[in-house]
């Protein structure tokens, strides 16, 4: 039997994707009287990046479809003395049913894909963060009804969440428009990938252009883990990029706002958006536990 991971939207095809979010409206309106279908199972967190909802979304989801979920700090166990991923990605096989790995650069998560035999989710990558646009997607389409045509205005830096909504792009018909900075743009790559895969997105450097009739604003930090070093220029170059209220209202009338979190008030958001009546990001947050439990259900059952 092949295993299938979750290394980028790319893994799922746009009908199991609709089909997971559907599992995972329905584990969330059955939380505590659904069933235990990974009963006896074993699933490893292994974190070499700081993570809050990530690592909680995953221990809780597992513990309760029944399975024992085993967090691993990397720079406490032996692959954070050296002990080759390779060998750490055999090693897991044997113990474990299922891993969800966070790391830096993205050939890390291939490197684990090749040596597991045990499926790999990517709980976040420099390149990409398909777990938290499964979460984006079942709020959005709680919110809006559905995902197909909606438009989404991402305004920020053009890193592994931006990658990941282009990816989603394609996989749920949506409508992308991202402006960056100039220089932040996304890989070149990941947008010929996108469109290669029918994905409708357009790159521009006005957040006004992106975000007008948008039924979805979103952004992110403008300094990823791992770029803290790059933190002062950053700030400079994103310094119009800020989510506030005047670009809110540019939006559609309906508009919600999106962040993955963590957040930085006065950053790449306003206050009063990420606390006002546009954002939804802390049924974002919350919703991370449910796809995620979906998405470990559908990888190991
Ligand atoms: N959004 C997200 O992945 O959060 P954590 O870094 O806290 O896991
Ligand atoms: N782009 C951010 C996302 C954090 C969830 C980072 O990589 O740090």
């Amino acid at each position: 039997m092949t295993v299938r991971h979750l290394r980028t939207l790319e893994d799922l095809t746009s009908d199991e994707l609709a089909a997971l979010l559907d599992r995972a409206d329905v584990l969330a309106a059955e939380r505590g009287r659904h069933g235990r279908p990974l009963r006896g199972r074993s699933v490893a967190i292994l974190l070499e990046k700081a993570s809050t909802r990530t690592r909680l979304s995953f221990e809780v989801g597992a513990h309760e479809l029944g399975a024992l979920p085993v967090t691993l700090l990397a720079r406490d166990t032996q692959l954070g003395r050296g002990e080759p991923l390779e060998d750490t990605a055999r090693m897991l096989s044997g113990y474990v049913h299922a891993v969800v790995y966070r790391t830096f650069g993205h050939d890390r998560i291939e490197t684990l894909c090749a040596h597991a035999t045990i499926p790999v989710i990517n709980g976040l990558s420099d390149r990409y963060h398909p777990c938290q646009l499964l979460a984006d997607l079942q709020t959005i389409r709680a919110e809006k009804g559905r995902l197909a045509g909606l438009r989404v205005a991402w305004v920020g830096d053009g890193n592994n969440m931006a990658h990941s909504w282009i990816l989603a792009a394609a996989r749920a018909g949506l409508r992308l428009r991202l402006a960056t900075p100039e220089g932040y743009a996304p890989d070149p790559s990941v947008l010929a990938r996108g469109r290669e895969l029918g994905a409708d997105v357009s790159v521009g450097h006005d957040p006004q252009w992106a975000v007008e009739n948008a039924d979805v604003v979103t952004t992110d930090v403008w300094a990823s883990m791992g770029q803290e070093d790059e933190a002062r220029r950053r700030a400079e170059a994103f310094a119009a990029f800020q989510v506030d209220t005047a670009l809110m209202k540019a939006a559609a009338s309906e508009a919600i706002f999106l962040h993955c979190l963590p957040a930085h008030r006065g950053e790449e958001v306003a206050a009063e958006v990420i606390d006002g009546p546009w954002s939804r990001v802390w049924q974002e947050a919350a919703n991370r536990l449910h796809a995620q439990k979906a998405l470990l259900e559908f990888l190991m059952s």
